[in-house]
């Protein structure tokens, strides 16, 4: 009781101390305030905060801004890598002359409380840009505020409009990228008449724009993307004259722009993108102040207005995939610093406009799929900005200027389906050190190879066929390393092959048919271990097949029509290379019905002999092959399979298969649907079932059978099917599909049908039915990356630290093609350790399209509704926005190499709770440990040191802020300048 009371006057004491000496103690309160919230960003491992402490005034705090008399005004800490947990904001709102509360781009969970009510001085609210997440409490107390940033967060429930109806002063709203419960437009913001900023792309919003958003006139941004919106854009649209973006792409606006659109003249960009808007352009004439025009995937029609060549200011323009007719403004790019053009997929004619270049900052000119017709225009052969040129598909004629084959950064050159003429290339390829992607087919090029190609090291894919190309191929060839696909078919080539094309290592298509070369077939082909199709066909080629040949793994081997003489070799005399040996009239055959026996002594009457019977066989083999096919179905009913999944197959489907090929295939579907049976399963899964298969030619096959009627979430990824074990696997976090357009077997048809790259899984065709669908790919025999490191079964662990490597640079490559290498950027979404699988050479191969995702093509993040990923692979922006970049892939990226490094898996019980392998490693560097203790003890001393340079590459994929992580293209030559080992000679041959 004394205790008590004595207790009670203490209490007294210091409340009157407090009442007396306010201004005073105000401030000590604010010290030990700004102290306290230190202790809460404790896990930070920035040194921002080293000045606050109690030895310094707390207004010479970093951050930290005070008014005249000492008070707190301003807590400014954004981009300072700041992580914290459950920040205290009733700590934050004791400050009573709190102003400005800038906490965006950290790395901050957790809840925003109700105690953020006390903040009632509050101007600026930003928490943009964090990982926050739960509901967003009533705001209306905070009657001072101006702006307020949550934008790109993990916000749920729904977003407090309500509450703001009240706050006149507000002039920047901006919520978006959070995944808010879906709601209507929020008709309270139509009261907010000085907002100048509205975001609210990417928030799950629902309905129609409604009638009144034009009395917002102060509005300059207006952000809609990304939403569930539909309708009409409203008339009175036209009334928000300061209006400089309009960003409602991504939704499902119907019907014309509205008329008086036109008055918006301060737009400088406006986007309309994929939504199903029609009618002409002619209200955008009066823009002139546009600099970005995105209005691709809609139905829009007739001409492009000639005005757009007279925007000042205009940079990017991608009107791709609507029905536009008619030519392009003559004087496109003449006045701007034009950097992008795509109108791909219209019907647009007429030449292409002279200046697109003429500023020097053009980089993407894509008219794919048009009736342009006229020549390239020459000031594009200066164009040393320029990284893609796609022409294919119209009717372009004339030369090619020169200068075009040796522009430094061009990485892709399409002009196929043209009628260029003049000579193949220049000299000037040398200078193209960038060109990955060489596409010239079906034009009327002539002339020869010019050997400068050799020095075009970057090349990936060459494609000339169909054209008048003579002369022989040069045998500088042999050093394009990077050489996939080679297809010189259909020209007037002659000479013999080069024995040096054997030093392409990575080539895996050769198709040289239909040409006059001459010679013998190398022996050296075969140690092209990756080449998978070759066809020589229709040429006259002598000599002896090499026996060595049967060394491939081929999928497509053709040598017909030429002049091949002597045995074929018995390991390639296989059904599956039927008729890929006829019309050789000298060849022979021990096993083979269609050629003669080899006999040391043939008479030439009796090889004149062979020669009809071999025609006759042949004939009658076609026509076996074709009735066979046709009657294919009847058979199979008559040889009363008694398997099931096969009769599953049968029963349950019209017997109308649609087979895309996306390779040259020498098997038929039928080979690959009598082989769906039990007997040959590898994996389940929730949308079906992975087989292997054996070709009788000897040639293994992974395909994945899956049933389109079947919508199970937990589906097992593809990888998973496509390597025979079945280890446990993180599994995919569930899939929130809120508005996919695109199912998975989509997704990995439309991702990989156009991909060809050594380190990415091949996808030979599909072949579906209305029921099911067949994805034929390659076989796998090594499984994944995670069988290797954290399997159990027999061969697992213990890989040398060379092939860890290894692996690791190749699937970099991989995915640096994937994001970098193809006509749009891929986003595989889905990088993780099963994923990557190993061939019998343990080369890596990314594996698994099925959550793939082809970015739009301004090369701007492209945003998704989907989340997707692997728990412990996931990149932190997931939890805050739906905005996913490659750069998402990258961290998950640098999680593998964490665990090729470490040897652990992404999650572990060791960890803790919602922790993973990339908090592992961070907790352990910050400790200052042993690097030693991080990497895997399995590694042998010497290759410690190496591990650990990888271990530094990984930290910075996994950095937080993606902004941060590098390019996929540097990881890749970060991880050569760190590769164990280089002896002199790979450095003196490599460089
Ligand atoms: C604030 O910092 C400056 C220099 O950094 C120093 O001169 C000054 O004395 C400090 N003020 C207080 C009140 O600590
Ligand atoms: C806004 O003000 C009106 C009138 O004073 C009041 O009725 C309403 O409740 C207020 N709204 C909010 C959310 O505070």
């Amino acid at each position: 009781m004394h205790l008590l009371i004595r207790f009670d006057h203490v209490l007294l004491f210091f409340f009157l101390c407090f009442v007396q000496f306010r201004f005073l103690t105000a401030q000590s309160d604010e010290l030990h305030i700004l102290l306290r919230l230190k202790i809460s960003f404790q896990s930070s491992s920035t040194d921002v905060l080293d000045s606050w402490s109690s030895s310094q005034s707390h207004c010479n705090f970093t951050g930290i801004v005070c008014d005249s008399n000492q008070s707190v005004i301003a807590i400014e800490l954004d981009h300072q890598g700041l992580v914290g947990k459950s920040l205290p904001f009733d700590l934050i709102c004791q400050i009573q002359s709190l102003q400005r509360l800038k906490l965006s781009f950290n790395s901050l969970h957790g809840p925003v409380t109700e105690h953020i009510q006390y903040c009632t001085k509050l101007q600026l609210l930003d928490l943009a840009k964090n990982s926050f997440s739960g509901q967003v409490p009533d705001l209306s107390s905070l009657t001072e505020l101006q702006s307020i940033h949550l934008d790109g967060n993990g916000f749920t429930g729904v977003f407090p409009f309500k509450s703001l109806e009240n706050l006149t002063s507000l002039s920047v709203l901006s919520v978006g990228d959070n995944p808010f419960e879906p709601t209507l437009f929020p008709s309270e913001v139509l009261k907010l008449r000085n907002l100048y900023w509205l975001y609210l792309s990417n928030c799950s919003l629902g309905g129609r724009i409604p009638m009144g958003i034009g009395s917002l006139t102060g509005l300059g941004n207006l952000e809609l993307a990304d939403n569930a919106l539909f309708g009409e854009i409203p008339s009175d649209i036209v009334k928000l004259k300061n209006l400089w973006q309009l960003e409602l792409y991504d939704n499902d606006f119907s019907g014309k722009l509205p008329i008086g659109f036109g008055n918006l003249t301060n737009l400088s960009s406006f986007d309309a993108s994929n939504n199903s808007l029609g009618g002409d352009l002619s209200e955008l004439k009066s823009l002139t102040r546009l600099s970005v025009l995105q209005l691709f995937e809609n139905r829009f029609s007739g001409e492009i207005p000639e005005e757009f060549g007279e925007f000042k200011n205009l940079t990017v323009l991608s009107l791709y995939t609507n029905d536009l007719t008619g030519p392009l403004p003559r004087k496109l790019g003449f006045w701007s610093n034009f950097s992008l053009i795509d109108v791909s997929e219209n019907r647009l004619s007429g030449s292409i406009p002279p200046d697109l270049c003429k500023n020097g900052k053009m980089t993407r000119v894509l008219l794919i799929q048009n009736q342009f017709t006229g020549e390239i225009p020459p000031n594009l052969a200066n164009c040393s900005s320029l990284t893609r040129l796609r022409l294919s598909n119209n009717s372009l004629s004339g030369l090619v200027p020169s200068g075009i084959w040796g522009l430094p950064n061009l990485n892709f050159i399409d002009l196929a389906m043209n009628r260029f003429q003049g000579s193949i290339l220049s000299p000037d390829i040398a200078n193209a050190k960038s060109l990955a992607q060489l596409r010239l087919q079906s034009n009327r090029f002539s002339g020869e190879i010019p050997p400068e190609i050799s020095k075009a090291t970057s090349l990936n894919l060459i494609d000339m066929s169909f054209n008048f190309i003579s002369g022989e191929i040069p045998p500088q060839i042999g050093e394009l390393k990077q050489l996939d696909s080679l297809y010189l078919q259909s020209n007037n080539i002659s000479g013999a092959i080069p024995d040096s094309l054997s030093s392409c290592s990575s080539l895996t298509v050769l198709d040289l048919s239909k040409n006059s070369i001459t010679g013998e077939i190398p022996n050296s082909l075969s140690s092209l271990s990756a080449l998978n199709s070759l066809n020589l066909s229709t040429n006259q080629i002598s000599g002896q097949i090499p026996d060595s040949l049967s060394s491939l793994r081929l999928s497509l081997l053709n040598l017909s029509n030429n002049q091949l003489s002597g045995p074929i070799p018995d390991s390639l005399s296989t059904a599956a290379n039927f008729g890929g040996f006829a019309m050789n009239p000298n060849l022979c055959s021990s096993t083979n019905p269609n050629f003669p026996p080899c006999s040391s002594s043939r008479s030439t009457t009796k090889s004149t002999h062979f020669r009809a019977l071999l025609f006759s066989l042949l004939s009658f083999a076609i026509v076996v092959l074709f009735s066979s096919l046709y009657y294919i179905f009847i058979k199979n009913k008559n040889n009363n399979n008694n398997n099931n999944s096969i009769n599953n197959i049968q029963t349950l489907n019209p017997p109308i298969w649609d087979v895309k090929s996306f390779r040259r295939l020498a098997f038929s579907e039928r080979e690959i649907i009598n082989s769906i049976k039990d007997e040959n399963l590898i994996g389940h899964g929730g949308s079906g079932n992975v087989y292997r298969v054996v070709l009788s030619n000897g040639t293994e096959l992974a395909v994945k059978h899956i049933w389109k009627s079947n919508s199970n979430n937990n589906s097992k990824t593809t990888s998973a099917m496509l390597s025979s074990s079945s280890n446990e696997q993180p599994p995919p976090l569930a899939r929130r599909r809120w508005k996919t357009r695109r199912s998975e077997f989509e997704a990995e048809v439309g991702a990989l049908s156009t991909i060809s790259h050594v380190n990415v899984v091949k996808l030979y065709c599909s072949i579906s039915s209305e029921e099911s669908s067949l994805l034929v790919y390659e076989y796998m025999r090594n499984g994944s990356l995670w069988d290797r490191l954290h399997g159990e079964g027999e061969g697992k662990g213990g890989l040398a630290w060379e092939k860890r490597f290894e692996i690791a640079l190749g699937a970099a490559k991989g995915l640096e093609y994937l994001h970098h290498g193809c006509d749009r950027p891929v986003l595989h979404r889905d990088v993780k350790s099963s994923n990557i699988l190993l061939d019998e050479g343990f080369k890596a191969r990314i594996a698994d399209f099925g959550l793939a995702k082809i970015v739009r093509s301004d090369g701007l993040p492209d945003s998704t509704l989907v989340v997707a990923g692997t728990l412990g692979y996931i990149a932190p922006e997931y939890a805050y926005t739906l905005k996913v970049t490659e750069k998402s892939d990258v961290y998950s990226y640098g999680v593998v190499l964490m665990e090729l490094v470490t040897g652990r898996r992404p999650i572990e019980p060791e960890y803790g709770e919602a922790m993973d392998l990339v908090y592992w490693v961070y907790s352990r560097m910050a400790r200052k440990d042993n690097v030693d203790e991080i990497v895997d003890s399995t590694i042998s001393e010497c290759r410690r040191e190496d591990a650990a340079k990888v271990l530094r590459i990984a930290i910075l994929c996994s950095a937080r802020v993606p902004a941060l992580r590098p390019s996929m293209r540097t990881v890749v030559q970060m991880l050569e300048e760190a590769e164990p080992c280089r002896s002199v000679i790979n450095v003196t041959i490599g460089g």
